[in-house]
């Protein structure tokens, strides 16, 4: 059950019950959803973890393994969802998502259409986003898919924000009963100009659309189709770097080794190498900022745009 309730957001005052899903976090790149059912066990590399021993603890608990390995037990948020869930097709990560509810201004209480619905994790998002009075409304043509999203949704408590139907959006266009009812509309379809003329129909007026194509041709059609009807085109592609931070110890041929360092920050020392950078804390260690190898690259473009009034 994800707290979309922005009221109910303090997790430390919610303990596991019996029935929570809850994201078993060993690191930042090794989590995964569990539904906690008293008798059943969690089996990783540190042990097996009772479920029963989980229930009546706070979210965010340390909890350890018969053989003393630990695990944290998280509060299921659209963000970490984002990283467990099952993947039946791509899907938007973080960084893409934040700009897309941003430059969307989705706030409580708005309607957002989306398409295509794909594995939810950006629907997920949006719910939050909307919650607790808003809605969104998300389509499908793979009807196997909708299925599938509903079921999560339904699973992490959210379907009285989302409502997931099966429709071809860029055939069809998007049911007539909520035309100017939409405040912002987002797309992640192969031919998302198809679907411009029906978008400009929802939006209410001043609403804004956001399209996500992997291709740059993609984004020269959709900008096309939109110039009749919308204005303040943007597009933006986001390149997430993350950063390991750690503290080393200095290297004797360093030149900065042993350089005093009286009062901190005043007289950090900044040094760059190929590793990273390096600021000097004290006569034998440095704290080293790497980025992490592993950063994504191209994911996609967004591109926005506002309905213009006529
Ligand atoms: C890349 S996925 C969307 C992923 C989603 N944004 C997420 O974050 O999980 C694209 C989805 O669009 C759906 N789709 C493709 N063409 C469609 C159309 N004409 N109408 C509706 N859905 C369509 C596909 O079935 C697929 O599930």
């Amino acid at each position: 059950m994800f707290f979309s309730d922005p009221s109910k957001r303090n997790t430390f005052q919610r303990r596991i019950s019996d029935g929570d899903l809850v994201i078993v976090y060993e690191r930042h790149d090794t989590m995964k959803a569990v539904k906690v059912r008293s008798g059943s066990d969690f089996q990783n590399r540190f042990g097996v973890f009772k479920h029963s021993d989980w229930v009546g603890r706070p979210f965010g608990s340390k909890v350890t393994s018969h053989k003393g390995g630990f695990v944290h037990l998280l509060a299921p948020t659209p963000e970490l969802w984002t990283l467990v869930l099952s993947h039946r097709t791509q899907i938007l990560y973080v960084a893409d998502i934040s700009l897309v509810v941003t430059y969307l201004e989705i706030v409580p209480g708005c309607v957002v259409l989306e398409s295509g619905t794909g594995s939810g994790s950006l629907t997920t998002s949006l719910a939050r986003a909307v919650a607790p009075s808003g809605r969104v409304h998300t389509f499908d043509f793979h009807e196997q898919r909708a299925a599938l999203a509903r079921e999560d949704f339904e699973k992490n408590g959210l379907s009285s924000l989302i409502t997931v139907s099966v429709r071809d959006i860029q055939g069809e266009g998007f049911p007539d009963e909520f035309s100017g009812a939409a405040d912002s509309v987002f797309l992640d379809l192969p031919q998302p100009w198809l679907a411009m003329p029906s978008v400009a129909r929802m939006l209410k007026q001043d609403g804004i659309v956001c399209s996500f194509s992997p291709c740059i041709e993609q984004v020269q059609r959709s900008c096309e189709t939109l110039r009749s009807k919308f204005t303040d085109i943007r597009t933006f592609e986001i390149l997430l770097r993350t950063y390991e931070i750690r503290e080393e110890k200095v290297k004797g041929d360093r030149e900065d080794a042993g350089s005093p360092v009286g009062s901190l920050p005043r007289k950090r020392r900044q040094t760059s190498t190929v590793e990273g950078t390096y600021l000097s804390m004290e006569r034998t260690h440095s704290v080293m900022a790497k980025p992490c190898s592993e950063t994504k690259g191209h994911t996609g473009y967004l591109t926005f745009a506002r309905l213009a009034c006529i």
